[in-house]
């Protein structure tokens, strides 16, 4: 596997120290609400289950499985729901909690929809960020790593269904997708 990446850009340490802020700052935040947290599957497995233990805040969890259609690197912004959360979210606060927002199609289609459901508010938390590839305005509330315009595998990222399981974020060689 380590043949297929060019190089590391966030280790295994930074990610235990960023995700520990985000978990303070959260727990912060939300003293006293009732929070529901969203993982976006698959991508956001790593960092949901990763999150979740650094909140000291009673918090629920919900998932969602979308697919985004489009050529393998390259979001289309035509969302499909593959699994639908278990329970409603009328009143609730929740939070959606995302692997990487890159063009933010498909970040925005599932922030219309879960808004349409009559939630008490949204937010949402991204471990990565690469707002220069922005065609829609979407903004995470909580985000870990602003990161380039690079295609990233690891830490719950993939192509093509592989490297999700690596403990780091590496930039994937451009041999290997194109
Ligand atoms: P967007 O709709 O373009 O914002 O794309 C969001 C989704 O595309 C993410 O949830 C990922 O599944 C995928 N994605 C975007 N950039 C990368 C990347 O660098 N590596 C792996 N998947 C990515
Ligand atoms: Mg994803």
């Amino acid at each position: 596997m380590e043949q297929d990446l060019a190089r590391v850009i966030v280790t295994p340490e930074q990610i235990r120290a960023r995700v520990g802020e985000l978990g303070a700052q959260i727990s912060k935040e939300y003293a006293g609400k009732n929070l529901l947290m969203i993982c976006i599957l698959k991508g956001a497995f790593i960092f949901m289950s990763d999150l979740v233990r650094k909140l000291d805040i009673p918090v629920e969890t919900d998932f969602m499985a979308v697919t985004s259609y489009g050529t393998s690197t390259e979001s289309s912004g035509v969302v499909r729901i593959l699994m639908d959360l278990e329970r409603s979210i009328e009143g609730r606060h929740i939070m959606v909690v995302e692997d990487v927002v890159d063009t933010g199609l498909t970040l925005k289609y599932i922030i219309d929809n879960l808004k349409a459901r009559g939630p008490a508010s949204v937010k949402v938390a991204t471990f990565l960020d690469k707002p220069s590839r922005r065609r829609v305005q979407v903004e995470p509330d909580y985000n870990g790593y602003v990161v380039p315009d690079e295609f990233l595998v690891g830490y719950g990222l993939d192509f093509s269904e592989k490297y999700r399981n690596l403990p780091y974020v590496a930039v994937l060689k451009q041999e290997v997708y194109s």
